[in-house]
């Protein structure tokens, strides 16, 4: 089969690899026909994760199921399945909890396993032909016949969908709140959406790509750009200095400053600077435990100086991780069914498979209009 290969930082190629197949009875078969590409996804791509050479990349998947294992009940051949990111087992202490996220079997020795992604176990990714789905009955989320019509839609649920709104239930946004996001790539866009569905009365998103600030106030938000002032002024000018109520994180561990600078722990600090004392955030862009090849020493080893003292003045709460997408996954396609939500608004390139290393090149460039690529294999 084609699937797109990690082979080194800014080196990505698509080429002939051995075909996924069922290797357990739990297991489904799903040929691919949208997976797309995540701002996670980068944090590879730049050589700033651990990942092997010669891994198939791509978490964000979305298909029909061609073969089940004889251990298959619920999923049938036919159907078609978004799968969520993580790879859960359904039955270890974490999964019955519904921290499907934290899975203790999929990746032993650690918790948490995903497709296509360093640190997350042994998994083939799906930006592919095909892909290999383990315990398929409580992983695939199976969609209804509006399927292939919202697929730009449904395919969200794989990821930055659910990872959106768990920023806003990990800061607990209530109806008639604030709320500001830092960060509107794809998850910060989604977590400003998942916001309004929440019922907050006023959502700022802060970044500096004037392509996204748009699409943030295409969905409703404040647009506040960081590169014409100080957003943490910005955003206690624009609450008679008490600070937004709640907010989410969506940037991660390789934030910059506008000028470009990488400062980690830029987006914590200042989310503990705009928030109101009492107020709770939600930190879902990635933070790793160890960034060998940061140019800082302390984020060398997953580490930033965070403004404690504020934190605690101010008794705030925070809330971090990895979306556990099962907790949110279903509801969230009802609502797409429904015409109640609508993510897919902010895909701005659709390509073939083939065309997948260009497309990392030009989204990683952050290049104008290039907020969310889709790959048809
Ligand atoms: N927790 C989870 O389950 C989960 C799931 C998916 C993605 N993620 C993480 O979420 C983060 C965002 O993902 P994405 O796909 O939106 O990525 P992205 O890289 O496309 O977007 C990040 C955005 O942050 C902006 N930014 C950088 N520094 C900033 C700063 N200091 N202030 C304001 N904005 C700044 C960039 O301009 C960009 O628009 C990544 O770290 C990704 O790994 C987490
Ligand atoms: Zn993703
Ligand atoms: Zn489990």
């Amino acid at each position: 089969m084609r699937a797109l290969v990690y082979h080194g930082p800014k080196n990505v190629a698509v080429e002939n690899v051995p075909d996924a197949r069922i290797e357990k009875p739990t297991d489904a078969l799903v040929r691919i026909t949208t997976t797309n590409i995540c701002g996670s996804d980068l944090h590879m791509y730049e050589g700033r994760t651990d990942v092997e050479e010669g891994k198939v990349l791509g978490h964000e998947n979305m298909g029909e199921v061609i073969e089940v294992g004889d251990g298959v009940d619920r999923v049938k051949v036919g159907d078609v399945v978004v799968l969520p990111f993580n790879i859960g087992c359904g039955f270890c202490k974490n999964c019955e909890n519904g921290y499907t996220g934290f899975c203790l079997t999929a990746n032993p020795g650690s918790a948490g396993a995903a497709y296509g992604y360093a640190s997350m176990g042994p998994y083939s990714g799906g930006q592919a032909e095909l892909l290999r789905v383990p315990y398929a009955d409580w992983n695939a989320l199976v969609l209804p016949e509006d399927a292939r019509e919202k697929e730009k839609d449904y395919v969200m649920l794989s990821d930055i969908l659910p990872t959106g709104y768990h920023g806003t239930e990990l800061a607990r946004v209530g109806i008639g709140e604030s709320v500001v996001v830092w960060g509107a790539g794809p998850v910060g866009l989604m977590a400003a959406m998942s916001a309004g569905l929440r019922g907050a009365n006023q959502v700022f998103v802060v970044d500096r790509q004037p392509d996204r600030l748009r699409l943030a106030e295409t969905i409703g938000a404040t647009p506040i750009d960081d590169s014409a002032g100080d957003a943490v002024q910005q955003i206690l000018d624009a609450t008679r200095g008490e600070g937004a109520d709640k907010g989410v994180e969506a940037v991660g561990y390789q934030a910059h400053d506008h000028t470009g600078e990488e400062r980690p722990g830029l987006t914590v600090n200042s989310l503990i600077e705009a928030v109101r004392p009492t107020g709770r955030i939600g930190v879902v862009g990635v933070f790793v435990p160890a960034d060998p090849n940061s140019g800082d020493d302390l984020a060398q080893e997953g580490k930033f100086g965070m403004d404690f003292g504020t934190f605690f003045f101010k008794g705030q709460t925070m809330g971090t991780g990895q979306a556990n997408v099962k907790q949110y996954n279903r509801q969230l396609r009802n609502l797409i069914h429904r015409d109640k939500l609508n993510p897919g608004l902010i895909v701005s390139h659709e390509l073939g498979l083939d065309e997948a290393a260009e497309g990392y090149r030009r989204f990683d460039d952050r290049e104008d209009g290039w907020t969310k690529v889709l790959l048809h294999p």
